[in-house]
């Protein structure tokens, strides 16, 4: 991959992964987890302009694969507890009939964000990042596809 074509790449990658929403009004835990989601979706957000263009500075993805996977695995499903629900939530109550399905998300999600530390850790180069870079993003879209309802 060119670095033209990782641009156009990591756009494609981040249009999958969702966007951001600040949702107004949420209060306690779900407001938590956006809150937790958004910060997310800023990193990836930072290692995908990072990817795009300018200088190539892996410490940027060490740095949001350290922030993700913090967000991953038992910190996410925490942050969801059976019924939690309010009119902004996007959370689906899929997420509660299919639990172990979730969790495995979460999982994913801290584990991909790992890879992708260790790698920019160990000076992998430009187009081996936007690899790891994608599968990280591959753990949010499938998540989003199945238990999140876009409002
Ligand atoms: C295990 C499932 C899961 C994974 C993995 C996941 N998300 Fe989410 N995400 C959700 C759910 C569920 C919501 C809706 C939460 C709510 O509104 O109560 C959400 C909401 C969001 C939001 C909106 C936050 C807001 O302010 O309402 C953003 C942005 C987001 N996710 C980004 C990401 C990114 C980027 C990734 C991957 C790096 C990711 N998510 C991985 C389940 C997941």
């Amino acid at each position: 991959m060119r670095n033209g074509r990782i641009g156009v790449f990591v756009v494609a990658v981040l249009a999958g992964a969702g966007g951001a929403f600040a949702h107004g009004g949420a209060t306690g835990i779900v407001k938590e987890r956006m809150d937790a989601m958004s910060e997310i979706g800023g990193k990836m957000k930072a290692v995908g302009r990072m990817l795009k263009g300018g200088s190539y500075d892996p410490g940027v993805a060490v740095e949001a694969g350290n922030v993700i996977a913090g967000h991953g695995g038992k910190a996410l499903t925490d942050l969801f507890p059976e019924g939690s629900l309010q009119p902004q939530s996007e959370a689906s109550p899929a997420i509660w009939s299919n639990w172990t399905t979730f969790r495995q998300y979460a999982g994913d999600l801290k584990s991909s964000a790992l890879v992708l530390k260790t790698m920019a850790e160990q000076g992998a180069d430009r187009q081996a990042l936007a690899g790891a870079f994608g599968d990280l993003a591959g753990t949010c879209k499938a998540c989003h596809q199945e238990f999140r309802v876009r409002k």
